[in-house]
């Protein structure tokens, strides 16, 4: 009796370790069994686990591809957002579909918001804290790419901030901010069009702005305000997305 329960609890111990976000991933982790005993059938929460670190990838793919200019892509994202993912609650499935049909990418990015806030209010009332592991912040240099990296590094934790909900994301995203530059020389040989500077100061004020963005809803509300400027300015800008 107590040596099937060691084993159990080895091929447990073994399972959380494949299921945690690094395996999710990708397959590297996953280590041969410790025992020859078949893995026991996972735990309720185990499962719920892996599920939202696939919430997790869709949902933090979703707002690269409106931050990227992928329409196409996003759409996808949602539709699987809102008909696929489980567990899910009618206020994320309304906020999917809002962006599924979103007729263009600025639309899709004001309404970002509201789904990462719809993850947040399903977590706060089940008082789950996912646990963010937060990658380096891309060094600061001159070129736009370079200061693009730092934007996307700082909208990342912003979309955590509301996903968490989590108070530390949050506040990285806006020492990120507050410091990211945007240096329109390095776009154009001419002038950069008044469009885009306009919306390279209204960044500016949201930086400025963001410190004192209290609670789930107001945080939700300007992400997808930023986003919004964001894909604004990308819309004018940017060259088209290159076809996968
Ligand atoms: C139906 C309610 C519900 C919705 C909607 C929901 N989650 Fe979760 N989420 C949970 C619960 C419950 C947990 C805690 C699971 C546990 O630790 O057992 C959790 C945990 C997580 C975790 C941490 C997993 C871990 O390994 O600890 C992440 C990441 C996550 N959710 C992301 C998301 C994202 C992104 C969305 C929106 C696209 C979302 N969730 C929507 C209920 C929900
Ligand atoms: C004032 C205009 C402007 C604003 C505002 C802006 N960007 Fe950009 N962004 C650009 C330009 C210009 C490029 C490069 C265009 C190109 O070459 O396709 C770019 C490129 C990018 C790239 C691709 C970088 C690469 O590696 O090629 C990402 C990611 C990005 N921006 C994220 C963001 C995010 C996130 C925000 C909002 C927080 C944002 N941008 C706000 C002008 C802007």
């Amino acid at each position: 009796m107590i040596r099937i329960s060691w084993l159990v609890c080895l091929a447990a111990m073994t399972w959380s370790c494949e299921s945690g976000p690094g395996a999710a991933r990708g397959p590297a982790t996953v280590h041969a069994p410790i025992a020859k005993a078949p893995p026991p059938p996972p735990v309720a929460s185990h499962k719920v686990r892996e599920q939202m670190w696939a919430h997790f990838e869709a949902a933090a793919e979703l707002q690269r591809a409106i931050a990227q200019g992928r329409l196409a892509d996003a759409r996808e994202l949602a539709t699987w957002l809102a008909t696929k993912a489980e567990p899910r609650t009618p206020e994320l499935i309304g906020a999917a579909l809002r962006i599924q049909e979103a007729p263009d990418l600025k639309t899709a990015a004001a309404l970002t918001g509201a789904l990462a806030g719809a993850c947040g209010s399903c977590h706060e009332a089940s008082k789950a804290a996912p646990v963010f592991v937060i990658p380096r912040e891309p060094a600061d240099g001159p070129s736009i790419e370079t200061q693009m990296q730092r934007h996307q590094w700082a909208a990342a934790r912003l979309w955590e901030g509301v996903i968490g909900p989590n108070d530390d994301a949050w506040f990285f995203g806006v020492q990120a901010m507050e410091n990211a530059k945007i240096d329109l020389r390095w776009t154009t040989k001419a002038a950069p069009p008044p469009e885009a500077v306009g919306f390279a100061e209204e960044l500016r004020g949201l930086a400025a702005r963001a410190p004192n963005v209290e609670g789930r809803a107001a945080r939700a509300e300007f992400y997808g305000t930023m986003l919004h400027t964001c894909a604004s300015c990308h819309a004018i800008l940017r060259s088209p997305p290159k076809a996968p």
